[in-house]
């Protein structure tokens, strides 16, 4: 880990969602206190059901958190983009981290420790309102996945999860992100097998075609 030198910070965390609302000399405060790190993909930053002391934000880089049985398999419960952050909930509730964050390419990350975290939620009301926000959306994403797997058979849960990463470009619904039959099939709880199959059956009834990179899905 790296101090983080002042002027860098200060810069960057201009930039985060979550301290947007905060004046320079709240973000010089929080500058002094923070540092930053870079992981090689594949790394694991925190790890299911070990102590918790900091909280990470994602400057640059894709991070997904996941969960594993004993067995070893993998369930993905969310990616991460910049800007997000994570390691919040041990710090709120003095818990043990309650999932993984890998990440999933080279990250940029910037860390605040728990007593700098929890000074900067008392003394800045913005912050913990921010950080409320992203709790609740986090909460209704989360409902809804308990929903599509309780009631929703695979192709549901594969049409579910194609609309939801999709967006509309030049008026056409379309899945940009690049997303393996594998990642999908740990996100909806399926085997790679199944998706691949309910995948191949969507492009065969004409639901969704492929061009170059882009996933189209011409109905919705
Ligand atoms: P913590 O429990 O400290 O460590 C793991 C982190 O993963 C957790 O804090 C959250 O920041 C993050 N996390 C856990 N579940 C989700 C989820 N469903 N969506 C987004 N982030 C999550």
């Amino acid at each position: 880990m790296v101090a983080t030198p002042v002027g860098f910070s200060l810069v960057v965390l201009r930039n985060v969602a979550l301290f947007s609302g905060l004046d320079d000399l709240e973000l010089e405060k929080l500058s002094k206190v923070s540092g930053r790190k870079r992981v090689e993909r594949g790394a694991f930053v925190v790890r299911a059901g070990e102590s918790t002391d900091s909280l990470y934000v994602l400057l640059a880089g894709r991070a997904k958190v996941t969960n594993t049985d004993e067995d070893g398999r993998e369930i993905i419960l969310a990616w991460l983009g910049p800007g997000e952050f994570f390691g919040e909930m041990g710090l709120i509730d003095g818990s043990p981290r309650s999932a993984n964050v890998v990440a999933a390419e080279a990250c940029e990350l910037l860390f605040l420790s728990k007593d700098a975290f929890q000074r900067c939620l008392q003394d800045n009301f913005q912050v913990a309102q921010k950080l409320m926000k992203t709790l609740v959306l986090r909460l209704r994403e989360a409902d809804r996945k308990i929903e599509s797997l309780a009631l929703l058979d695979v192709y549901g849960r594969v049409a579910r999860l194609l609309l939801d990463m999709s967006e509309v470009v030049e008026g056409r619904r379309v899945v940009k992100k690049k997303m393996s039959k594998q990642d999908m099939a740990k996100m909806i709880g399926a085997s790679r097998e199944m998706v691949s199959k309910v995948m191949r059956d969507l492009e065969l009834s004409g639901y969704v075609r492929y061009e170059d990179d882009l996933l189209i899905i011409p109905g919705a």
